[in-house]
């Protein structure tokens, strides 16, 4: 166990900080991740290059490792969510408005969650099942007359918008300008997705879209409830506790964004990957139904689309062999563990039969797992049924990567198969 000051202390040569590391693909940054969780499972590393990390900030602790990413996740009175959750240092102001539950701490975090998940039930996602099945029936209509697409634009991006919109209760009109606010709030390394904009431009407009949209649906169901999401949450009492309208507006915020970019980079790289290894296609289609539920968390482990989460220590504590210390930054690196030998056999196989498959897709466990993972996997489930059954032969071609170091994203991906008659 290393006990050095924060200010000496080496960093790892095995970096994993640099604009030029996130450029690499997932599998050349698996070499790296590959050699660290061999030899330095926790390691010391520089801030990432980023003009807004404040300059006292000296480096933080990657987190490769399975064990110690799931360690991490449940100790959260040890590692804390409160001062955000990506690398970068984002403004207090868009952390609160965006970030809501996913950057809290208990008490706060715990009331809130416990309102949501009143109203989060599985119940609601039965609910609207049905819903989700027609509107991925009714999206490869659109598509699958002309014999091509873009997998992205035309089919994995349009299924989780419509069904965060219509389980809020958001118009459908609004359901694009709402898209687009989503994909600058996770794209916004990304200058193509910026538009050639300035980050805090960019961000701020998007911000302050979803934040009033968000404010005004809750005004509006407190005062005449609907059969939705946003009224069951506005109307929710929990141990006398309600959300107001701050909070109610920022939970949408993370909603049309953690609900939406995940699921559509899970469907785009399952995509290319029932491409890529033909025998995976086949071996699902023959028993879609029987067989679906397994391949999702294949889906989800394979895409890892959520890389990076970070957490802040709070007291000392040992972890991977180092001594982590109070108010330094943990980035636990979910693809890394996603590919770790001591779990996984063959990582490197896109293999849908796998079972177990403990992968750390939705977080590693704790307070923060992730929420939506059935309405995820609903979606995934009723996407993929209408491609194998309507489109079999669909051919993903090359796909345009997404910039940055948070989201594992496809920003765009041409798909080709026979025209349905
Ligand atoms: C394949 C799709 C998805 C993936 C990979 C994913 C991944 C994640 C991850 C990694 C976390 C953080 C876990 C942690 O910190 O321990 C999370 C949290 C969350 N997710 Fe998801 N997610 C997906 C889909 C969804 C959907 C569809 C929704 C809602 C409709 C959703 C709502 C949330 C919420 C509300 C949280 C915050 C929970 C908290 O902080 O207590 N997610 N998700």
């Amino acid at each position: 166990m290393t006990g050095v000051e924060t200010s000496v202390r080496p960093f790892h040569p095995v970096e994993t900080s640099s604009k030029e590391f996130w450029a690499k693909t997932a599998r050349e940054r698996e070499e790296s991740f590959a050699a660290l969780r061999a030899a330095a499972p926790v390691s010391w590393q520089p801030q990432v290059e980023d003009p807004w990390m404040p300059e006292d900030i000296p480096g933080y602790w990657a987190v490769v490792r399975h064990s110690d990413i799931v360690e991490v996740s449940r100790s959260n009175d040890v590692f804390v969510s409160g001062q955000g959750v990506t690398f970068e240092n984002l403004p207090p102001d868009v952390l609160r408005g965006s970030q809501s539950i996913l950057a809290m701490d208990p008490p706060d975090h715990t009331k809130q969650r416990k309102i949501i998940s009143a109203a989060f039930t599985p119940k609601q996602v039965q609910r609207i099942a049905d819903q989700i099945e027609a509107n991925a029936g009714d999206i490869i209509d659109g598509v699958a007359g002309r014999g091509h697409a873009d997998l992205v634009a035309d089919i994995a991006a349009v299924l989780p918008m419509r069904t965060v919109c219509d389980m809020i209760g958001v118009d459908p009109a609004d359901q694009r300008d709402v898209a687009h606010a989503a994909e600058v709030i996770t794209g916004w390394n990304d200058p193509d997705v910026r538009g050639g904009r300035n980050r805090g431009e960019a961000l701020a407009e998007v911000g302050w879209y979803l934040t009033k949209l968000g404010r005004r649906l809750a005004k509006e169901r407190r005062a005449d409830p609907r059969d939705d999401l946003m009224s069951a949450l506005a109307n929710t009492e929990v141990d006398g506790e309600t959300l107001n309208d701050v909070e109610l507006s920022s939970f949408f915020t993370l909603l049309c964004v953690a609900g939406t970019d995940t699921t559509r980079q899970t469907a785009a790289h399952a995509a290319r990957a029932l491409t890529e290894y033909p025998d995976q296609r086949a071996w699902l289609a023959e028993d879609f139904d029987g067989r679906i539920k397994g391949a999702m968390e294949e889906f989800v482990r394979w895409a890892s689309p959520v890389m990076t989460f970070k957490r802040t220590c709070v007291q000392e504590y040992e972890l991977g062999g180092q001594l982590i210390r109070p108010g330094e930054k943990v980035v636990m690196f979910y693809a890394a563990g996603n590919w770790d030998t001591t779990v996984f056999d063959h990582p490197e196989r896109f293999d849908l039969s796998r079972d177990p498959n403990p992968h750390l897709g939705f977080g590693g466990g704790g307070a923060h797992f992730c929420l939506g993972n059935q309405v995820a996997k609903t979606q995934l489930r009723a996407l993929f049924k209408q491609l194998l059954t309507r489109v079999p032969d669909f051919t993903a071609g090359e796909p345009v990567m997404l910039e940055g170091n948070f989201i594992h994203g496809i920003k765009s991906m041409p798909i080709t198969f026979t025209p349905e008659r």
